[in-house]
């Protein structure tokens, strides 16, 4: 059973083939990061664009590479939503064109649930589990009960970590894709340096919020660089020239601190509601682009060892989008004969624990 995956949900047009023998048969990503970092972000139309000029050669690529062709396929899976709809369609239109070419079974994958099966590709991970899912859109914590079947415990009430991360690297000058840099500058910086507020912490339940953090580090820059709090905003580029080498490193270990400290307090609330609601489950799982930090994925491996869970996360490759995690989510659907029409609509949002069971 071999499954063919498309992803341009975002800024990274991927394809790829697994089968059911849990093997990666090819991995094609081609990353847009170089055409969106002098905006300081990702600008849609220019990926939209993007995905469209390329997603051809890299589909014939992903076949060449897995030695198979179209007519050897179990099912192609794709991305359908939610991403930045420009792409998503293009994807989904590439898709749904090979499928009825060649009479494929179709897969409209959330792409938030290729995130969330990857574990259990790279990993021997059973259902149920508990799921950290940090992404650059989204931030939240679930019980995957099964393929499709998810119980949001927590969420973000405003930013996803990813978008902290993000933020943060703007306002410090480092850039774009903020994640990356901000833990390279941490790991030389002083994680005690400064004291940032750390959301929610102590609050019943499992949400999370990171919009205080955020202006409390916008606050410490002004503060270093001369402004008092609520004065008018330097450009980003001029606040970068005030800040010293070693300021805007503390500061990035010192916000990353802040971060881990607020995921440990809401994933020990949610550990104990999950092993009360699912006394069953023995595995935690982190995933999503945010996984792939390593401070992270060291406070999640003693948290788990003290709760006696075990710890799963992808390879780091496989935590950022990548066309690999929704091949292999495809095949978990196509598996339960939850399949889709072709006149499936592309969705910029999608919630996962609305992820609706597929048509039998
Ligand atoms: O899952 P992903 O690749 O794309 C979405 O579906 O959103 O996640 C991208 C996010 C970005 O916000 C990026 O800054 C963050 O993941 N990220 C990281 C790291 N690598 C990527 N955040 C923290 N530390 C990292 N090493
Ligand atoms: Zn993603």
């Amino acid at each position: 059973m071999e499954v063919l995956g498309i992803e341009s949900s975002c800024d990274e047009t991927g394809a790829a083939v697994v089968n059911e023998k849990k093997e990666i048969c090819s991995n094609v990503l081609w990353t847009q990061i170089k055409m969106h970092t002098p905006f300081g972000g990702v600008v849609p139309e220019i990926a939209a664009r993007a995905h469209l000029e390329r997603i051809d050669e890299i589909v014939r690529e992903a076949m060449e590479k897995a030695g198979i062709g179209f007519e050897d396929l179990s099912a192609v899976a794709v991305s359908a939503g939610p991403g930045l709809i420009g792409g998503v369609i293009v994807g989904v239109m590439t898709a749904k064109a090979i499928c009825a070419a060649h009479r494929l079974p179709f897969v409209a994958l959330n792409h938030l649930e290729g995130h969330a099966l990857t574990a259990r590709l790279t990993g021997e991970v059973e259902f149920p589990f508990l799921l950290l899912l940090v992404s650059g859109g989204h931030c939240q914590i679930l019980a995957v009960k099964g393929v499709g079947q998810y119980e949001k415990l927590g969420g973000t009430m405003d930013d996803s970590a990813g978008e902290a991360f993000d933020k943060v690297s703007k306002m410090l000058g480092l850039g774009y894709p903020g994640g990356p840099k901000i833990e390279a500058a941490a790991k030389k910086g002083n994680a005690s340096r400064f004291e940032f507020p750390v959301p929610m912490k102590g609050r019943p339940g499992c949400d999370f919020s990171f919009s205080g953090l955020k202006t409390s580090v916008r606050h410490t820059i002004e503060q270093l660089t001369g402004k008092a709090p609520g004065a008018e905003i330097l450009p980003e580029e001029e606040m970068r020239r005030e800040l010293t080498e070693q300021e805007i490193c503390d500061i990035a270990a010192s916000f990353q601190a802040a971060v881990l400290k607020t995921v440990k307090d809401r994933l020990e609330h949610a550990v104990k509601i999950f092993k009360s609601r699912f006394p069953t489950g023995k595995d935690l799982v982190v995933a999503g682009g945010v996984a792939s930090n390593t401070a992270l994925r060291g406070m999640l491996t003693e948290l788990a060892e003290k709760n006696k869970l075990q710890f799963t996360a992808p390879p780091v490759n496989l935590c950022t989008d990548n066309a690999v995690m929704v091949a292999w989510a495809g095949l978990e659907r196509f598996r339960e004969g939850l399949t889709d029409s072709l006149d499936f609509k592309a969705r910029p949002r999608w919630p996962l624990d609305a992820s609706r069971p597929g048509k039998k």
